[in-house]
């Protein structure tokens, strides 16, 4: 990997510079009984969810401006009100079908989507009749718990924290830059052989090093060059979530009626191993920083990777599914209702308005999120057609 200008990074601060150390330390033992080294995707594991040590299982502020990064719902409650108009036609024709109609939405983070959207559904009286998380972060549910109590404390109640995915379930399932959080590993084209990038300890300091792929990857990096045409040239690194079509074939087995609505950012598998993008897609985020060097800062910076939008909407099909529509989330918030949710907003004071314009341009702009931020929409024995998913849809590209 090259290496990426760091300099411009702020120096964590004494408490997070030692929970880092710790975190280091733990790495450290974890690649010396693996023998010298661990997979990237077990190093992104544990950096991000270690309990008690990893990114998302204990206590720092990650979300929003004081934290390391901002999503859509963090930046404004639009994004969940629009999503909100989305829900509720599906919610209602589940109803009908089953009698009730629940919603589920996976990795809450701080539980500020899960405020909006039920603030909102409920001005649309169009409440789900159960309102249920699934979150891999002990530490992150206690927060969403008590952020649910101050945010909406009359809806508050209506939330359950699941342990698992149920068996079965009819209504929406949302999950907002939960696949980019999923642990990825890392490949290199090595001519006819394929490595897999391993994370090393060299006297205290993490590096790359490439040791001859598992099968499991060598069939999944198969798999990709087959659906190019073509084997990846020399070099070329890049990534490959092996866990997010189990991932959605889980989902889809319990989805009996209704749509799944996942957001983040992400492109075609075309796009994703183009033969100039041959350095992959990791992207750490640390005190609102972006760059692309995830070995620093263990523990106290956020590792993800963009989704292969093919490979999950492939599992999905191949898991009864139907694509009800794939489309950047400028196209979903705007032909999903943004104008409408703006009308009620415009009676505030003008420096509100100015506010509401910022967040407007920051979820819907091209240099901003909306272009690289998608929305794929998969949906089972539905008839009801939503205008944000069919409107300027690009699963063709997929
Ligand atoms: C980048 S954060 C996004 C949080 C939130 N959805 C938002 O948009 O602000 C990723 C979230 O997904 C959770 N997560 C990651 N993998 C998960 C999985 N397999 N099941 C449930 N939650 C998961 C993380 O703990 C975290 O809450």
């Amino acid at each position: 990997m090259q290496p990426p200008d760091l300099t411009s990074l702020p120096p964590p601060d004494a408490a997070s510079a030692a929970h880092s150390r710790k975190v280091a330390n733990y790495l450290r033992e974890k690649i010396a009984a693996a023998g010298g080294c661990i997979s990237f995707a077990s190093y992104m594991h544990e950096a991000l969810y270690a309990s008690g040590l990893g990114y998302y299982s204990a206590g720092a502020t990650k979300f929003g401006a004081a934290g390391d990064f901002t999503t859509a719902p963090e930046i404004s409650k639009l994004f969940g009100y629009v999503l909100a108009r989305q829900c509720a036609p599906v919610l209602a024709e589940v109803r009908n079908l089953h009698g009730a109609a629940s919603l589920l939405e996976v990795g809450a983070g701080s539980g500020k989507l899960a405020a909006d959207l039920l603030t909102r559904l409920e001005t649309l009286g169009a409440l789900p009749d159960s309102y249920q998380v699934l979150e891999v972060s002990a530490d992150l549910r206690e927060r969403q718990q008590a952020f649910l109590r101050n945010a909406a404390p009359g809806l508050a109640d209506r939330v359950q924290w699941l342990d698992r995915l149920p068996a079965e379930f009819a209504g929406v399932v949302v999950a907002n830059e939960v696949l980019d959080a999923m642990p990825v590993e890392r490949f290199v084209r090595r001519g006819e052989q394929l490595s897999q990038w391993c994370v090393a300890d060299s006297d205290g300091i993490f590096t790359g090093v490439e040791r001859e792929a598992p099968a499991v990857l060598a069939a999944a990096v198969a798999g990709i060059e087959d659906d190019l045409g073509a084997r990846l040239p020399d070099g070329y690194t890049s990534e490959v979530n092996l866990a997010a079509p189990a991932w959605v074939t889980e989902l889809a087995g319990a989805l009996q009626t209704g749509m799944l609505f996942l957001f983040d950012y992400g492109t075609s598998r075309r796009e994703y191993y183009a033969p100039d993008r041959s350095d992959g897609w990791l992207r750490c985020h640390f005190r609102q920083h972006a760059h692309s060097e995830p070995l620093i800062l263990p523990g106290i910076q956020d590792i993800t990777a963009w989704v292969d939008f093919s490979a999950v909407a492939a599992a999905a099909v191949d898991a009864g599914l139907d694509i009800a529509g794939y489309v950047t989330q400028a196209h979903f918030l705007v032909n999903g209702g943004l104008a409408d949710e703006l009308r009620q907003f415009t009676e505030m004071p003008a420096q509100a308005q100015v506010q509401l314009s910022t967040q407007v341009k920051q979820l819907t702009l091209p240099g901003e999120m909306g272009e690289n931020f998608k929305c794929l929409g998969l949906s089972r024995n539905l008839a009801c057609g939503l205008d944000s998913l069919e409107t300027m849809d690009r699963t063709f590209t997929l």
